[in-house]
C-alpha cells in the first residue's frame, strides 16, 4: 500500500499543510511534519499550492453494466469517475436486465471492488422491471449492497405503488429517490415547455410534470414517514416545494445536476441531440433558482446524472436523440466555474455539495470525512489553475458526445485517491497552462 507526502497543499483552499499518508489513512497533517525527503519508502508529492477536498460522493450516475457495454462499463465508468475526482458512484438500476434482485446489484458491487478504482454502490429498482407495478426485493436487496432504490429513468407515477414504496423504504431505512416526472404529461416531450420549444416546434415537457410529482411525494413522505431523495431538481417550483417540505420538517433531500444548475434551453437552436436530457434543459429562472437553492441548503447536493449513449443515439437530430449526457469528468469543473470562480462560494460548499453532504444521506461512513488525521484518505486534489478544453475523444467515459465539447474551463483534476492509492493522476500534457492560482 502507497505511502504518500502531499507537501504544499491547502485543504478546502485554506492554508498550506503537509499531509502524511500510509496505509490507507491520513497519518499526520501539519505546516512542517519534519520529514526526511529523502526517506524513499514514501513518495513526495508537491501540491505546489493546489486545493485539497474530500474524495468526490456522486449520487446519481448510469454505468450501463450489465446490458449496454458498449456505451460504459463499470470499467470505463470507474476510470472516468477517478478522472473527475469521484471515490464513490452511486449507478442506477435501469440496466439490462434492471437492477432488482440481490444477485444483480452484488455484481455491479463485486465488479467496482474488483476493479478498484471508485466504490462502485448499485442502486436498486423501486418495482420490477422498472414497470411501476410490482416492488422489487426492497427488503433482501437492503441486506446486501444496496442502501438506495430509484426507478431513475421512470417515474414512480402509480400512487399506491409508491405508497407501498415509502412504507417498505420506512421499514428498511433505505432512501427512496424518485425521477419526478408524471408520464401522461411527457408522452410526446423532448425539451422544456416554453418559447424556445415552441419556436423549434419541439414537444414540450411542462414543469408542473415534475412538480406533481414533488409535491406528491413530499407529502407522502410526511404522512407515512422514511427518506426521500428528489433526483435531479430542474424547476423554481420544485425548489419552491423543497423548501416548503424542509420548512415542515419533512425528511426529503434533493440533487441538481451540472448541466440544469449551467445550461438553459437556449442550447437547443441547433437541433442538437447533445443537449438532449431528461428532465430537459430549462429556462433561466430555473437555472437561477437551482443555483440559490443549493446555495442555501434547500438542494443538498450536485449529482451528475451521468448517461452515456453511442454516437448513434447522441449525433442525430434532436428528436430523435436519446436522453442523457455524460457528467463525471466535467462536474468538478463547472461546478468550480459556476460557484467559486464567479465568487458565489468557496471550496469549503464544494466539499459540502459533492462529498459530504451525499456522503450524509447515503450513511457511508467512509467518505465526505474531514480532511483531518486518522480520517480514510479518499481524497481529490484540485488545480484551480490548470484550464483544460472538453474534447470528448480524450474523455475516460467509453461514450464521447458532450455538451461541453470545445468549452474551456479553468479548473481540473490533478489527482485523487481511494483509501491511500491513486487512482488518477493528470498527466501534465492534459493541460494547457500548469500554473497554480491561489484563488
Ligand atoms: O437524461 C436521462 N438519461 N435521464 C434519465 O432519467 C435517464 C437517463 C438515461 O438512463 O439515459
Ligand atoms: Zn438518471
Amino acid at each position: 500500500m502507497g505511502k504518500f507526502v502531499i507537501k504544499n497543499v491547502r485543504p478546502y483552499g485554506e492554508d498550506e499543510v503537509q499531509l502524511l499518508i500510509d496505509g490507507g489513512v491520513i497519518q499526520a497533517i501539519g505546516k512542517d511534519l519534519g520529514l526526511d525527503e529523502t526517506d524513499e519508502s514514501f513518495e513526495v508529492i508537491d501540491a505546489g499550492g493546489k486545493v485539497l477536498l474530500p474524495g468526490l460522493v456522486d449520487m446519481h450516475v448510469h454505468l450501463r453494466e450489465p446490458g449496454r457495454e458498449d456505451t460504459e462499463t463499470i470499467a470505463t465508468g470507474s476510470d472516468a469517475a477517478a478522472k473527475g475526482g469521484f471515490t464513490a458512484v452511486f449507478t442506477m438500476a435501469n440496466t439490462s436486465p434492471v437492477i432488482d434482485q440481490p444477485f444483480l446489484a452484488d455484481a455491479v458491487w463485486e465488479k467496482g471492488q474488483a476493479y478498484g478504482k471508485c466504490d462502485v454502490y448499485p442502486v436498486g429498482a423501486i418495482t420490477q422491471n422498472l414497470e411501476g407495478k410490482q416492488l422489487s426485493e426492497i427488503g433482501l436487496m437492503s441486506q446486501g449492497h444496496v442502501r438506495m432504490f430509484s426507478d431513475d429513468g421512470k417515474c414512480v407515477n402509480d400512487p399506491q405503488v409508491m405508497r407501498r414504496a415509502v412504507e417498505y423504504a420506512k421499514a428498511y431505512d433505505v432512501l427512496l429517490a424518485q425521477h419526478a416526472e408524471d408520464h401522461r404529461m411527457t408522452a410526446d416531450a423532448v425539451a422544456h415547455e416554453g418559447e424556445t420549444a415552441a419556436r423549434l416546434g419541439l414537444g414540450g415537457w411542462p414543469r408542473v410534470a415534475e412538480e406533481s410529482v414533488v409535491a406528491r411525494d413530499v407529502i407522502m413522505t410526511r404522512d407515512y414517514g422514511g427518506r426521500l431523495h428528489i433526483c435531479h431538481a430542474s424547476t423554481e417550483g420544485t425548489v419552491e416545494l423543497l423548501r416548503w417540505a424542509k420548512g415542515q420538517g419533512i425528511n426529503v433531500s434533493a440533487e441538481a445536476t451540472p448541466h440544469h444548475l449551467l445550461l438553459t434551453d437556449e442550447k437547443l437552436e441547433t437541433y442538437d441531440g447533445v443537449y438532449r436530457v431528461n428532465p430537459p434543459l430549462r429556462e433561466q429562472r430555473d437555472t437561477i433558482a437551482l443555483r440559490d437553492a443549493l446555495l442555501d441548503g434547500t438542494i443538498d447536493v450536485v449529482a451528475t446524472d451521468h448517461a452515456p449513449h453511442g454516437s448513434e443515439d447522441k449525433c442525430v437530430e434532436f428528436e430523435h436523440a436519446k436522453p442523457g449526457m455524460l457528467g463525471l469528468e466535467t462536474s468538478l469543473p463547472i461546478i468550480s466555474q459556476v460557484f467559486v470562480e464567479s465568487g458565489l462560494a468557496d471550496w469549503r460548499f464544494v466539499a459540502k455539495v459533492m462529498s459530504e453532504r451525499p456522503a450524509e444521506i447515503l450513511r457511508l461512513a467512509d467518505q465526505g470525512r474531514p480532511i483531518a488525521e486518522g480520517e480514510p484518505a479518499n481524497l481529490v486534489l484540485v488545480d484551480p489553475g490548470a484550464a483544460w478544453t472538453v474534447e470528448g475523444d480524450k474523455l475516460r467515459s467509453k461514450a464521447s458526445n458532450t455538451p461541453y465539447e470545445g468549452t474551456e474551463f479553468a479548473t481540473s483534476i490533478a489527482l485523487t485517491m481511494l483509501r491511500g492509492e491513486v487512482t488518477y493522476r493528470a498527466d501534465e500534457t492534459e493541460t494547457e497552462t500548469t500554473t497554480t492560482s491561489t484563488k
